[in-house]
């Protein structure tokens, strides 16, 4: 990859270059590029392989780079009626959502989304993020909240947490961007419960778990045919069921044919020695400036929060070699200054001239991009970036149904603004999973739009079906 790197220092583009010459030093920057982003079979079946060696080793011990969390989520589906209610943090933005469930099935819901205010999220306390959470809960179920018995409530929390119960778990480490102290190695559960109780909101969490695990059994209670859940937006991870034997780590658990969710938390797969992840220097850099230097290295690949500033350290590189203009490197010099968003739009302009890309790059970033030849690079870039993205998310999901024996017919539960708002992302997703798993495979890659949030309800049902 070095070489390939170093190749755009070998073709830099001077002023005194014909116009011949110039086009064709373009062409063979762009294609350098195109070589280190573009994924071949070979090298998605030694990572589909070496993922599958990965989940047997996140299952037979703690510490490994999958880590492949047990979440206390059985594989039923109850056919439970009542209201339940749902929190669901994912990120930036939270949500509290109130659910009504007969025989199993949703019938209405309504919601109320907030944003955790920058303060509590880069460096404030978990007493004031959890209870800048617990009053948005308090105001939204309000006159609901004077029944005798407590409001049962599902917690969705989308960072990786090691769960002893299902509503008991440890966040072992941000991702994401947060920072916030005093919730790393502590209960989720109990600080959202404390600031609740201080409040005298009458609200008790019965459940905690995962985004992904959210977006599956929300699928699950209306297709049995769903293997997995998957996100690709800010973050990136999936979850699949496992049979309980197999989870040889955690001896509490009851040995049998019983199919429990595993959190696969694969965004850091391979993170530890990068054997087979096809890292460019643009992927290093990102890591080397991140908060969480050296973790999460195949979700930095992958999802929302790096794209946008992938495909900017790609088209300053090719800025300061000259082929692009050097305004490229001016206006893009703030890191995470281009946004996926925007990325995403550039690479779906299929008009002929590309005047979505030159609109794009002047409205919002005030570079005139007049050259026909100039637009292709910058949306060949961004395509390139997202392929990669749902290359790698494809083989994800290929190597995990091949390590479930589900390679066959499965549904997959996918939600995430990458997913669902990058027109061409699911043909790729699909084709990479096809090629690893066999082309008469019927796999059904769906979005499972809020998925994340009424998971957290129904697992809320379940619990309290349970009891
Ligand atoms: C977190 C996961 C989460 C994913 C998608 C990752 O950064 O570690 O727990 O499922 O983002 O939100």
């Amino acid at each position: 990859m070095k070489r390939l790197s170093t190749i755009l220092d070998q073709l830099t583009i001077s002023e005194e270059d014909a116009p011949a010459i110039r086009s064709l030093k373009q062409k063979a920057s762009l294609q350098a590029i195109k070589a280190q982003f573009e994924l071949s079979q070979a090298q998605l079946e030694l990572m589909s392989t070496y993922f599958v060696h990965e989940m047997h080793q996140g299952l037979s011990r703690d510490g490994c780079t999958i880590r492949m969390l047990p979440t206390f989520v059985y594989r039923t589906s109850p056919k439970v009626d009542g209201e339940f209610y749902a929190l669901d943090i994912g990120g930036t933005n939270f949500r509290v959502i109130r659910m009504n469930v007969k025989g199993g099935q949703l019938v209405s819901s309504n919601q109320q989304a907030s944003r955790i205010p920058d303060e509590h999220k880069n460096g404030g306390t978990a007493e004031g993020m959890f209870g800048f959470v617990a009053d948005a809960i308090g105001s939204f179920v309000k006159d609901d909240a004077k029944e005798e018995s407590p409001i049962p409530l599902g917690f969705t929390f989308s960072f990786p947490i090691t769960q002893q119960a299902i509503d008991k778990g440890t966040l072992l480490k941000w991702t994401k961007g947060f920072t916030t102290r005093g919730v790393q190695n502590e209960d989720v559960v109990q600080l959202l419960q404390k600031e609740l109780d201080k409040r005298k909101i009458h609200v008790k969490v019965v459940a905690l778990c995962n985004d992904t695990v959210g977006t599956m059994v929300a699928r699950f209670f209306e297709d049995a045919s769903t293997e997995m859940g998957v996100i690709i937006g800010t973050g990136s991870n999936g979850c699949y069921w496992e049979r309980s034997k197999n989870i040889v780590k955690d001896k509490s658990l009851d040995r049998g044919m019983k199919e429990m969710c595993i959190n696969m938390e694969f965004g850091n797969f391979d993170s530890h020695k990068l054997n087979v992840l096809p890292v460019t220097p643009y992927d290093d850099e990102i890591d080397h400036h991140s908060p969480n230097k050296g973790s999460q290295r195949f979700e930095k690949m992958i999802s929302g929060l790096y794209l946008g500033e992938i495909s900017r350290l790609v088209l300053v590189a090719l800025s300061n070699n000259g082929a692009l203009p050097k305004i490229f490197a001016e206006k893009l010099n703030k890191p995470y200054g281009l946004s996926a968003k925007d990325t995403s739009i550039i690479s779906s302009d299929i008009l002929p001239g590309l005047h979505c890309v030159h609109d794009t790059l002047m409205t919002e970033y005030g570079i005139d991009c007049t050259q026909a030849s100039d637009r292709y690079v910058v949306r060949e870039v961004c395509r390139l970036v997202a392929s990669r993205s749902a290359q790698l998310s494809g083989m994800a999901i290929a190597a995990t149904l091949i390590k479930a024996e589900k390679n066959g017919d499965a549904t997959i539960a996918i939600d995430g603004s990458v997913f669902e708002k990058t027109p061409y992302y699911k043909a790729v997703l699909l084709k990479t999973i096809k090629t690893l798993v066999g082309e008469n495979a019927d796999i059904r890659c769906v979005l499972q739009k809020d998925g994340s949030g009424l998971g957290a309800g129904f697992i809320a049902a379940m619990v309290s079906h349970q009891k």
